[in-house]
């Protein structure tokens, strides 16, 4: 077996390594590097569980770890506080101790509700994110951001809490589903498009390739795009500032994903809607027109370029309820490829205008 990439996340006395690659789940015992733990708390979700679960059990319990698994339903209703609820109890019935670890195996569902019950356990216990999506590889299991929803929102509570590592074996990719895969992909074109570099014109030349999963070419994808968050987190690691680009075509996105009820585009294909609506923006602004550029990428990966669907006086009452709203709303426009700017203020004629060249 080839060795691993490595990527380290530098935050002081919150540094952590990112192990990419294929097959990784056999050696995960080894690389959560838990000297203390007795026992690994394997968090995941029932369809994850059924492809992946005893590979990362064998995988964990090579080192003498006792391994409890705690299973939950597939899909975003399980980041609730009823969830949370049996977790934090099953966590105390297992006879969890601050030594031990979590280990959430999963997308970014159950990552963000795993995260946030170690976030929160005894104050916190140690967490191993091992994400079996592209969007959790590349994006949500990096970066120490934990969350449940509420009734009333999305994300609305929960916690940075950084793991003690991130194990991504590639080849967990190759069972996932065809739209799950392209959702990962919005999200690696977007970290592409906001950080300078060659990985648009790559993730251009190797469609072919990379939609093909072959897991030595994701391991490289996954290497990449992982390290234009692991750069940002850097230097942001609570969103103060730099770490808002990464929700670049994240604020039309949301609301059209809200409009819908979440039963409309998915997350991918209302990010890619988001991110070309953020390029006409752009070129209203005076900005570099890069339209194109958007336009072939997101093509290359079958993503949606048009179709918000929405009439924009929808769309613009929906943005006023966004929790990144500060006093007004803003927007992360790319002043050209690599070169992310947060504007405020934008006139309204500018943002409909926008909007009707993807509606
Ligand atoms: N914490 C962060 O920084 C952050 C960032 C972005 C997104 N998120 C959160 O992530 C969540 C979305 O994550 P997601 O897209 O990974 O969704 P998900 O966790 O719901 O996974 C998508 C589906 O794929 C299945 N699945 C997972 N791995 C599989 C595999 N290898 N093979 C087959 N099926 C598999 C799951 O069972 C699920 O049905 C949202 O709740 C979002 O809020 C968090
Ligand atoms: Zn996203």
């Amino acid at each position: 077996m080839s060795e691993p990439h490595e990527l380290r996340v530098d935050l002081g006395s919150r540094s952590y390594t990112i192990w990419i690659g294929p097959d990784l789940l056999a050696r995960a015992g080894e690389l959560v590097e838990a000297p203390k733990a007795e026992t690994i708390a394997l968090v995941t979700d029932a369809s994850v569980a059924g492809l992946h679960g005893e590979r990362a059990r064998n995988g964990l319990a090579t080192t003498g770890l006792r391994v409890e698994q705690f299973t939950l339903e597939p899909g975003e209703s399980s980041k609730s506080t009823v969830t949370l609820e049996s977790m934090w109890r099953w966590l105390a019935a297992v006879g969890m101790h601050r030594t031990d670890v979590v280990a959430a195996l999963g997308g970014g569902v159950v990552g963000d509700a795993a995260g946030f019950a170690a976030a929160t356990y005894h104050r916190g216990v140690p967490l191993v994110q091992m994400p079996t999506t592209l969007l959790g590889q590349i994006d949500s299991a990096i970066g120490g951001k934990t969350a449940i929803d509420l009734p009333e929102g999305k994300n609305l509570v929960g916690a940075f809490h950084q793991p003690r590592a991130v194990v991504c074996d590639t080849t967990t990719l190759q069972t996932l589903p065809d739209h799950e895969f392209a959702t990962g992909m919005a999200e690696a074109i977007k970290h592409a498009l906001i950080a300078p570099g060659t990985l648009a014109d790559r993730l251009t030349a190797q469609s072919d390739v990379i939609t093909a999963r072959d897991p030595e070419t994701l391991a490289t994808l996954v290497v990449d795009a992982a390290a234009v968050k692991v750069r940002i987190v850097q230097e942001d690691e609570t969103e103060q500032a730099d770490r808002a680009f990464l929700n670049y075509g994240h604020t039309l996105a949301h609301a059209l994903e809200a409009l819908a009820g979440y039963a409309g585009p998915t997350h991918g294909e209302a990010v890619a809607i988001g991110m070309m609506f953020a390029a006409n923006l752009a070129t209203e602004l005076g900005y570099a027109d890069r339209v194109g550029v958007h336009r072939s990428l997101l093509e290359a990966y079958d993503l949606p370029t048009t179709g918000a669907g929405f009439e924009y006086e929808d769309v613009a009452r929906t943005w006023v309820r966004d929790k990144k709203y500060e006093a007004g709303m803003r927007f992360v426009l790319l002043e050209d490829l690599g070169r992310p700017v947060l504007v405020r203020d934008i006139q309204e004629s500018a943002l409909r205008k926008a909007y009707e060249a993807v509606r």
